[in-house]
């Protein structure tokens, strides 16, 4: 190591477990280099210390569309595009990704986070750190763990049992981890089964390092340090941001020996190990038309088409855009903002560039009579909605829409002209009012600064829609296992168990407006020959043919779902292992296959203690969505008897 722990006083030892300000961490006296860190998972939201202004970055598009695209390529690209503002603005390390599971559609912070399927979140974040630290610049992945809303997100505790805690909310950790190894880990603010996380010695190191393999440097978020010295204890590294209190009650915690110099300089040594990380090489590999350009690439690939009554892609006649100089939410709100200087193009404009055989007008007044007067001569309406605001440190009450919007809805519907109605939000909307009254539904999650370009390429069918939904949309927030609750204040009880999302409404058999992994295209896709190759009792090749037997070049998501169809424990009707998403021209057949090993096949057993594969049958589903399987496999899983529990009785 370039810098050695001999060099510095306990004192400054002791100053360098808590940042300094709200952003850097201690340089002991100019001995080390100072660390610099910004969020977000978004782009950079750089915060001037002083000023708390925060410099324009380029605005790619939020987690939620960048999970909507089921493309790793596109995760990757996304980390590496946020990464160049990083190094332009010398930031160190970028306060990001977020992989906390969307357990509750209402959860304020969802469009910073991936999915409801821990499987997708873990191998989309993966991709996403490798970008950001392929070009020199750190990551935080957060907020371990079981941070699933903002109501009392500080204080109220997750009460989780232990397999769901590693089956479902610590997996994606546990697969970036392995995947991607990010520089650091940020802890949550919530107590996870009675204890602060940031105090949390069996999580922070029983887990996340003993189990995880974690190497890292554990920071916490923002002022979740409850106690700096019991957090040092759990091996918690670095408590931020400043808090003046803190170097007292450490150096008082060390004079009455409740905590040693070995466990502070187990802490120092990792500070120390990430500041000498920090100093690598870093050159700007995208200028800044790139990064753009690269947002709307992963914005044209994350909308997601929801419904389409042959109205889609826009042609010619009288198409109204309704309010298209209300620009579209950049994203939510909160420490994952950005602040972009790119002027987009208007709505309007663009869809008139693309169409110049249509007659696109624009209506931009507040009046909706006038509204109704102008749709009036129009075959096509276009209106864009945004859910309620979505922000962190709150969640929102409702799934539907603002009451206006719904209003403007159904009071187009009833022009009977065709409606097309392209949805801003971070996580689920209930459309129930009025999906069935509309002839198309186009879901952006938040796009950034490519939201006009990337829409008006789906519209007008420069770009054939290729998002899925990588969270379910249910019929109603009644419908979803919390419903509107969100714990009493004391403790939320994950009830549910490891029934999260599509595992949920699979189990109790509930319908769903939209299932996860939905999405529609332009392009029609067939499922056939599907075969499994065996190549080890658990290591398995699923292969099998999609067909575009359409006229439109499109890219296609295939998903593989598993079924352990005689298990000792309840499991899941079925389980995203595996999915591929392949660009599939027009009249091709393209070959795709899928690997699986052990991991896709185990259960957390809370008796070993480990992830344990079941001998015994699996079903193996290939779909284009969790509910539209096209084609089942079978195997049989049969590993030496010694390595299984015992089933069978013994013959009295
Ligand atoms: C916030 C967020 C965290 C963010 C940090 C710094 O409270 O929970 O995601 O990185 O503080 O802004």
């Amino acid at each position: 190591m370039k810098y050695d722990i001999k060099n510095l006083t306990l004192q400054e030892k002791i100053r360098m477990l808590n940042g300094v300000g709200a952003w850097r961490i201690y340089n002991a006296n100019g001995k080390v280099k100072e660390v610099f860190m910004s969020d977000g998972p978004n782009g950079v939201h750089r915060r001037d210390d002083i000023t708390k202004a925060s410099g324009p970055a380029t605005a790619v598009p939020n987690m939620v569309t960048v999970a909507n695209t089921w493309n790793r390529e596109l995760a990757y690209l996304d980390g590496e595009t946020i990464a160049q503002d990083c190094i332009e603005y010398n930031i160190d390390i970028l306060l990001a990704p977020g992989v906390n599971i969307k357990r509750t559609p209402l959860c304020g912070r969802n469009f910073e986070y991936v999915s409801e399927d821990p499987y997708l979140a873990g191998e989309l974040a993966a991709q996403f750190v490798n970008g950001v630290q392929s070009q020199g610049i750190g990551t935080s992945l957060k907020h371990f763990c079981a941070n699933n809303r903002e109501e009392q997100r500080c204080f109220q505790s997750s009460e989780v049992d232990e397999r769901t805690l590693y089956e479902i909310y610590m997996k994606p950790f546990e697969t970036v981890v392995k995947k991607a190894n990010p520089w650091t880990v940020m802890c949550s603010y919530n107590p996870v089964n009675g204890v602060y996380t940031s105090e949390n010695k069996k999580l922070l190191k029983g887990v996340l390092r003993d189990k995880f393999g974690f190497d890292g440097l554990i920071m916490s978020d923002w002022g979740a340090v409850h106690s700096c010295y019991k957090a040092a204890k759990a091996t918690l590294d670095l408590e931020m941001p400043y808090n003046k209190t803190s170097v007292a009650e450490m150096t008082e915690a060390y004079e009455k020996g409740l905590i040693s110099e070995e466990e502070i300089d187990a802490c120092i040594i990792n500070i120390l190990k990430l500041i000498e990380k920090t100093e690598c090489d870093k050159k700007v590999k995208y200028d800044k038309k790139t990064r753009h350009e690269n947002a709307v690439e992963i914005a044209n690939e994350g909308i997601v088409l929801l419904k389409n009554d042959n109205v889609l892609p826009l042609k010619d006649g009288n198409i109204l855009m309704a309010y298209p100089d209300e620009p579209a939410p950049l994203g939510g709100g909160g420490s994952a903002e950005v602040k972009t200087d790119f002027v987009q193009t208007n709505l309007a404009q663009l869809v008139k560039d693309a169409l110049p055989n249509a007659n696109v007008t624009s209506y931009n007044r507040w009046s909706k009579r006038g509204l109704l007067v102008e749709a009036y001569d129009a075959d096509t309406i276009v209106y864009r909605v945004n859910a309620s605001a979505e922000a962190e440190n709150v969640d929102r009450t409702t799934l539907r829409l603002p009451y206006t919007q719904e209003e403007i809805i159904l009071a187009l519907a009833k022009t009977n002209k065709k409606v097309i109605v392209v949805i801003y939000g971070g996580s689920a909307v209930d459309v129930s009012p009025w999906a069935d009254k509309v002839s198309g539904i186009l879901f952006c999650g938040f796009c950034g600064e490519a939201s006009n370009e990337a829409l008006a390429d789906i519209l007008c069918g420069k770009v054939c829609p290729s998002g899925k939904l990588s969270e379910t949309f249910p019929v109603s927030v009644e419908d979803t296992p919390s419903g509107l609750t969100r714990g009493n204040t004391f403790t939320e009880w994950y009830k549910e168990g490891i029934f999260v999302g599509y595992r949920y409404f699979d189990e109790y058999n509930i319908p769903v407006m939209y299932p996860f992994g939905y999405g529609l295209s332009y392009a029609k896709f067939e499922y056939s020959n599907l075969e499994i190759e065996k190549i080890s009792e658990t290591d398995y090749k699923v292969s099998y043919d999609i067909t575009n037997v359409s006229n439109v070049d499109g890219k296609e998501i295939s998903q593989v779902y598993v079924k352990d169809v005689f298990a000792m424990v309840s499991r899941p009707q079925k389980e995203l292992k595996g999915f591929s998403k392949d660009l599939i021209k027009a009249g091709e057949t393209k070959r795709v296959s899928v690997m699986l090993n052990s991991e896709s096949f185990a259960y957390y057993n809370v008796s070993y203690d480990k992830w344990f594969v079941e001998n015994g049958a699996f079903e193996i589903m290939v779909g284009a969505s969790s509910q539209d399987i096209k084609l089942v496999g079978k195997i049989n899983i049969n590993l030496p008897e010694e390595t299984q529990q015992s089933t069978d009785t013994r013959d009295w």
